[in-house]
């Protein structure tokens, strides 16, 4: 009989996410002869049974479209043990034999933890987020996608700050580590590039750089900031710089946002230069996947597919080098793989 597969999509959306879908069911269904079932919104799909049919003719056209088919959600099925139990029990329900579950540490994290608890629940997880902060993978799908948007903004930003002789300040996504911005904002040319592995001193990484630059005959700037940088006072990590909403999802993670309309603010103030900010946001993430994710984001979906087939459960495919492998899936998962001292080197190369 042939195997069914489910497949979800958990947390934040990225760019390549249909590249795996599309990629697991062709090779699942030519090569292993598998069938497959789409679980909708995340986890959330797997709780309340939300399906939908997941044939090639379905997913077909799917490769350059941004976002994912299935949608997603950040539901935790883990949050009590009622939902852990009922996510094994539907898993059982809808008669599958494994899932592959897309995601970042959230949804990787909630798959082990299941997995963990019963190991009925075959599970093969695929690593995703635009951060690239995941430690298992040396890359994720969809950030190659984000860094040529914001790299571009970047440029574009540029020309409109040369025009007004203005600083202008560029937050990028990035919660815990500062990829994106390192990436986007050498491609950029940014002049000031900040990130959350290294808290900075207002005055000393802002201020003085940009005075600097200013008497050797700058007329503007750029400056990009991650969304989860990090400000100094007083030799202490201080939080004021975010403007940071209460609200929390299901992983208790809070919603960031802002830190460039205070920058922005802090440099008019603090050094007389007319600033302005952009906030990039989900524009990092919308949109058709590069032809780099496209091709990531396929491996990846034809690798999952045959880890099962291999009869591998409790596993993630991840990239190592240029091989794609199936790692055990442990609680490693949630080790945010930030950005190493070497590359943090790179920061402050420009700003002089
Ligand atoms: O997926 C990662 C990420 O893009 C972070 O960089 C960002 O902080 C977060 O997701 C935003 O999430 P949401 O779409 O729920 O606002």
């Amino acid at each position: 009989m042939s195997k069914k597969i489910g497949i979800l999509t958990g947390g934040g959306d990225c760019p390549g996410l249909n590249g795996v879908i599309r990629g697991a069911v062709y090779r699942g269904t030519f090569k292993h002869g598998m069938e497959f079932v789409g679980i909708k919104f995340g986890w959330r799909g797997l709780l309340e049974k939300i399906t939908m049919p997941l044939s090639t003719q379905d997913v077909r056209d799917i490769l350059p479209i941004g976002g994912t088919i299935l949608r997603t959600s950040r539901t935790n099925p883990t949050k009590t043990e009622g939902d852990a139990k009922l996510a094994i029990q539907n898993f059982h329900e809808l008669g599958l034999d494994a899932l592959i579950a897309i995601g970042g540490e959230d949804t990787l994290g909630a798959a082990y933890r299941l997995w963990k608890t019963d190991d009925s629940f075959a599970v093969v997880g695929v690593p995703k987020t635009i951060d690239n902060d995941l430690s298992g993978t040396d890359v994720t799908f969809g950030f190659d996608t984000a860094i040529n948007i914001a790299t571009e903004a970047i440029e574009r930003l540029r020309t409109t700050a040369r025009s007004h002789n203005r600083v202008l300040v560029v937050e990028l996504m990035g919660r815990h580590a500062g990829w994106i911005t390192l990436e986007a904002g050498i491609g950029g040319s940014a002049d000031i590039i900040l990130v959350p592995e290294k808290p900075f001193d207002i005055r000393k990484d802002v201020f003085e750089p940009l005075k600097k630059l200013r008497e050797n005959g700058a007329e503007y700037a750029i400056v990009a900031v991650s969304e989860g940088a990090k400000l100094m006072v007083n030799n202490d990590v201080d939080g004021s710089l975010f403007l940071q909403e209460a609200e929390r999802d299901e992983f208790g993670h809070i919603r960031l946002g802002g830190i460039a309309k205070a920058l922005a603010n802090e440099i008019e103030n603090g050094i007389d230069w007319e600033s302005r900010f952009v906030i990039l946001g989900h524009l990092q993430r919308g949109g058709a996947p590069s032809a780099f994710d496209r091709f990531l984001s396929t491996r990846f979906g034809v690798s999952a597919v045959d880890a099962i087939a291999e009869g591998k459960s409790g596993v993630m495919v991840a990239l190592r080098g240029t091989d794609i492998e199936a790692v055990p899936m442990t609680e490693e998962i949630k080790k945010i793989r930030t950005v190493p001292a070497d590359l943090l080197e790179l920061l402050d190369l420009f700003s002089k």
